[in-house]
Formats: structure tokens, C-alpha cells, sequence
């Protein structure tokens, strides 16, 4: 059987949130069904695979086709604390011994930053291209995950506001997603980990030339500019960029794979009830280079 890829709901979203069929992600592909994913993720920038029983080493290996992988520095638990290998983010509520984190730990405090809209590691001097999020275990109730489209939101910006955000460059770190909500207490060693990094406000696809907003929660300040300033542009930003006609929602079931382009995406992560399980792991293919190394 073909790889077969159609949009989730072609009335509201034609071009964004594509579904594949056709495909085993547990067994090695054929460079025609890697080809035929790559251009529905230039056109849909997400896609959803239904019932794909992952393990790790069998999602570390479906990545691999789209580039090298990242490792999850970005994670608060580094070493001895992982739950998980260091090629998989670990995003669940988990403790190292599987059991539903107490409400004050820091892992879970600092996870709950993930309910910011973002884009993965936009914290990196070069940042995530895709991530790969498989649901291991999904609460009864709550904990979609939300996606959206900033090909589009660069698309319905006025002119006037085009030519102010076109060149501007931005600081990304955890330490300001993470400050936004109060979580404040960082080591100097991930202070120094999560040194803010220089990227684009806009950017280019390199395979389909569309401009896009690269905005994330992680963006506490613009070059040149006062703070507040530059928050309060990228606040409005992002209140456009989410408005629900740019938004889907996706609402997992157990062994969903779900992957998207952090390059011309954001998400965030919903509500859930706190003594629920909820465990998904994410590998993520590194970017080719800094932004600001990329044609604009
Ligand atoms: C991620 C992430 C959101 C969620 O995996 O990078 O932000 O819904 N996940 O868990
Ligand atoms: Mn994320």
C-alpha cells in the first residue's frame, strides 16, 4: 500500500494538518514514501499517523530518514534524572519511576511550559526542523495538543506591519518562557545552558519559498529595541498568529505519531487533570543552521 496523505478537515484547513494512510512507521521505508512525506509536510507543515505502535528505538529510526536528530538539552532533567534516553524528549508527567510527579516538582513546573505556545528548541542557536510526537499514554480527559499555521499569519498581516517585523531579530531562551509563568529558579548551569540565542522574526521555507513568523514563547527580546517594547510587539504577534482560524487541534488517542515543521509552526500543550498519566515521547531533527545563517 501508498503512502496516502489528505488534509484532516479540507473545508476549514486545506493546506494545514494533513492525515497519512498507507504506512507501517515500525519498518524501514522506501525513499519514495520518505519523498512523499517530506512534500505533504511542505504542504500540510503538520501530519498525523494513526495507530502506530512505537517504540523508541523504532521513532528514533522513522526520523532519521528526515535528517540528524537533535538531543533533548532542552530538557530540565539532564543525566542520572532522565527518565529517558537523551535522544528523546521526555513529555509526560512522569517520574524517573514512572509514577505521576507530585505537584511541586520542578521537572512538572518547568514541563508546564510546554502550554506556551512555541516552537521546539527556537532556545538553540540552530532550532528543531521537525518533531515526531508519539502518544504512549493519553488521559481519559483534556491534554490536546494545538498547532498553528504561521505561514498564514504571515500571509493576513497588513503591509504596515510586514515592513516593521520583516528584519527585526529576536532573542530566544527557556529562561523567558519559563520566567513568563514565575518558574525562576535556575542553576547556573542552566542558566548558562539556556544562554538567550539570536534568531529571525520572519523566515523562508527553504523547499516552498513561503515566508512565515517564527515566534515562540521563548522570545523575550528584540535586537535594538527597549523590552517592554519588544514584548508588547511580539505579545500582539502572537494574539494574531492564534487567532482560531490559524489554529487546529489535535486530540490524541494512544499510538498517534504526529509530526510538524517547527520552521513554519507553533503549538502548545492543554489542560489535563493533574492525577492522570499522560506520556508522549518527542524526537526532533535538527534545522540545517541558524536562521540568521539562512536565506531570509
Ligand atoms: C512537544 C510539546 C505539547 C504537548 O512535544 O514539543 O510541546 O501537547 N508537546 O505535549
Ligand atoms: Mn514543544
Amino acid at each position: 500500500m501508498a503512502v496516502s496523505i489528505r488534509a484532516a478537515d479540507p473545508a476549514a484547513h486545506p493546506d494545514f494538518f494533513g492525515e497519512v494512510t498507507g504506512v507501517d512507521l515500525r519498518a524501514p521505508l522506501a525513499a519514495v514514501d520518505v519523498a512523499a512525506i517530506e512534500a505533504g509536510m511542505d504542504r500540510f507543515a503538520v501530519m498525523r499517523f494513526r495507530e502506530q505502535p512505537l517504540d523508541d528505538a523504532q521513532q528514533l529510526a522513522f526520523a532519521r530518514n528526515f535528517g540528524p536528530l537533535e538531543l533533548a538539552t532542552g530538557d530540565i532533567a539532564q543525566g542520572a534524572e532522565r527518565r529517558l534516553s537523551m535522544e528523546v524528549n521526555d513529555i509526560s508527567n512522569l517520574d524517573k519511576n514512572n509514577q505521576v510527579m507530585a505537584r511541586d516538582d520542578r521537572k512538572r513546573l518547568f514541563g508546564l511550559g510546554n502550554m506556551l505556545w512555541h516552537s521546539d528548541s527556537s532556545f538553540k542557536a540552530t532550532p528543531a526542523k521537525y518533531s515526531l510526537l508519539s502518544a504512549r499514554q493519553i488521559p481519559p480527559t483534556g491534554g490536546n495538543t494545538e498547532f498553528a499555521d504561521m505561514r498564514a499569519a504571515w500571509d493576513a498581516l497588513d503591509a504596515e506591519t510586514r515592513a516593521l517585523v520583516r528584519d527585526l531579530i529576536c532573542e530566544h531562551s527557556q529562561l523567558y518562557s519559563r520566567g513568563s509563568l514565575g518558574f525562576t529558579d535556575f542553576t547556573e548551569e542552566e542558566r548558562a545552558r539556556f544562554a538567550p540565542v539570536p534568531q529571525r522574526l520572519v523566515r523562508r521555507h527553504p523547499a516552498t519559498g513561503r515566508l512565515s513568523l517564527f515566534l515562540a514563547s521563548h522570545a523575550g527580546a528584540i535586537r535594538g529595541w527597549p523590552v517592554p517594547e519588544a514584548r508588547m510587539l511580539l505579545r500582539d504577534l502572537t494574539e494574531h498568529a492564534t487567532q482560531p482560524r490559524f489554529v487546529v487541534a489535535q486530540t490524541w488517542r494512544t499510538h498517534d505519531l504526529v509530526m510538524w515543521d517547527n520552521r513554519v509552526t507553533m503549538h502548545r500543550a492543554r489542560r489535563y487533570p493533574a492525577d492522570q498519566v499522560r506520556d508522549l515521547h518527542r524526537v526532533t531533527v535538527a534545522d540545517s543552521a541558524p536562521t540568521l545563517e539562512q536565506a531570509a
